[in-house]
């Protein structure tokens, strides 16, 4: 336990790192990697570069400070970055060098301000949060190992289908290369997998959520090119053009507490934007077998052509007397408006959102208007966790 004193410390010090979060973090992070430059293996190169990572960082530390008499408060925060965390193969041992690193960018950033005191106080908190961190990821270490066919880290995976959904969308279906049974997961959740690609110093891990629900037989991930944007993304263009029928992938267990959670009887909506549709695919397939309420899918793409899945979920809806799939293609009917959910989402009940950060947002936004409680909106972002 942390002595009052401290937490008067952290407390009073806490805005002060509100102020410069960011800035330490980038810091932290540059040092870290100047001097530890083997977890490039570990980190996503491009969440660095955009400065998302060390916003979630920055966030997260600073949630944990002003609850530090309370951290139950950010347990269910804890619970969802470990799951990222456990997904990674991120081990107790890390957590001294960050501290390390974290520390001493405090003092370069805050120079003379930062008394060996309030370090000293800031150093014993990081302790607390990081045993927080360690606790529930050993927790989620065991569970993944103890499924069946369940395992630690990362193993190899072979690919067994390529299906191109459209232009922009492939989907890969996976089974462990080893012929173990396929670790159960809830729908919603994801697989990190790590690529070694040639030519590249270090290997890239990325997150792809399980695109249809569990089947005991194999993963399905669908991948969205990313090559609208400059520069193309390293990954996902990596996966389409090299990544064929009989090679292997190396996966880690799936994770995440993004999951398929409504009482029968509830009315569920899943609302997606592009490729965002790939979580929710499960979700739908699940909900339109378990829940006897109304289940509706709302899918915006651009295009026409850019509706993947389409077809499946025409197939899930058909044979039931709940479920409805309704396409809208902005190019035609223009952006989700407030008067469009009004119409199409039964507000008494939950809604699932994934898509662009911009889309969530505004969704968050209407749907709120018009009365819903944010406790039943449910989101998932295609990269680090922020606040919307
Ligand atoms: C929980 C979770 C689930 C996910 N599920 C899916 C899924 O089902 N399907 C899916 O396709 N994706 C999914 N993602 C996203 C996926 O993990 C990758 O982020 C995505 O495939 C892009 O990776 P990449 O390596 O191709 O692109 P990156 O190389 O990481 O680049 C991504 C984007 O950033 C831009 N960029 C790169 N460098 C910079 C820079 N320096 N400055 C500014 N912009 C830059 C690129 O132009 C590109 O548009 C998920 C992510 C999470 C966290
Ligand atoms: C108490 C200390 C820590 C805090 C508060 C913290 C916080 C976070 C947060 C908020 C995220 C984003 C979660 C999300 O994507 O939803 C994250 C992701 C991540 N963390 Fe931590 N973390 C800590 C320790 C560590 C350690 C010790 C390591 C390993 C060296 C590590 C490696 C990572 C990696 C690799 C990611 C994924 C980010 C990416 O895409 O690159 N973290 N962490």
């Amino acid at each position: 336990m942390l002595s009052q004193q401290t937490m008067n410390i952290i407390k009073s010090t806490a805005p002060v790192l509100e102020v410069h979060g960011v800035t330490i973090t980038k810091t932290f992070y540059k040092n870290l990697f100047e001097a530890h430059p083997e977890l490039l293996n570990i980190f996503n190169h491009t969440n660095q570069s955009k400065g998302r990572q060390q916003t979630a960082l920055a966030n997260t530390v600073y949630a944990a400070a002003v609850n530090i008499e309370n951290l139950e408060a950010i347990l269910p925060v804890v619970h969802q970055i470990g799951q990222k965390h456990r997904s990674l193969g991120i081990l107790p041992e890390h957590y001294p060098i960050v501290g390390q690193f974290l520390l001493a960018a405090i003092k370069e950033v805050l120079g003379d301000a930062a008394t060996d005191e309030i370090l000293g106080a800031w150093g014993e908190a990081y302790g607390v949060i990081a045993d927080a961190f360690i606790q529930t990821e050993e927790v989620l270490y065991q569970e993944a190992e103890q499924k069946d066919g369940g395992y630690r880290g990362f193993k190899p995976f072979k690919v067994t289908k390529k299906v191109v959904e459209n232009e922009l969308i492939t989907s890969f279906y996976l089974v462990p290369a080893d012929g173990a049974a396929l670790p159960e997961y809830l729908p919603g959740q994801y697989i990190s997998v790590q690529v070694n690609i040639p030519g590249h110093p270090y290997t890239h891990n990325r997150q792809y959520s399980l695109s249809q629900a569990y089947n005991g037989q194999e993963y399905r991930i669908s991948v969205k090119a990313e090559k609208q944007a400059t520069p193309a993304g390293v990954v996902s263009n990596y996966l389409h053009a090299n990544l064929n029928v009989g090679d292997e992938l190396m996966v880690s267990v799936p994770a995440g507490d993004f999951v398929y959670n409504t009482a029968k009887g509830t009315p569920v909506t899943f609302l997606a934007a592009g490729v965002g549709a790939t979580p929710l695919v499960a979700m739908y397939q699940a909900a339109v077998k378990e829940n006897d309420a109304k289940v509706k899918f709302i899918h915006s793409a651009s295009h026409i052509p850019l509706h993947p899945f389409e077809r499946e979920l025409l197939g899930i809806a058909f044979p039931s007397k709940n479920a409805t799939y309704v396409p809208v293609t902005t190019a035609a009917s223009g952006h989700i408006d407030q008067d469009f959910l009004a119409a199409q989402v039964d507000l008494t009940g939950e809604v699932y959102l994934c898509g662009p950060v911009g889309f969530m947002e505004a969704m968050i936004q209407h749907l709120t208007a018009l009365g819903m409680s944010k406790e039943n909106i449910h989101f998932e972002f295609f990269g680090p966790a922020m606040a919307l």
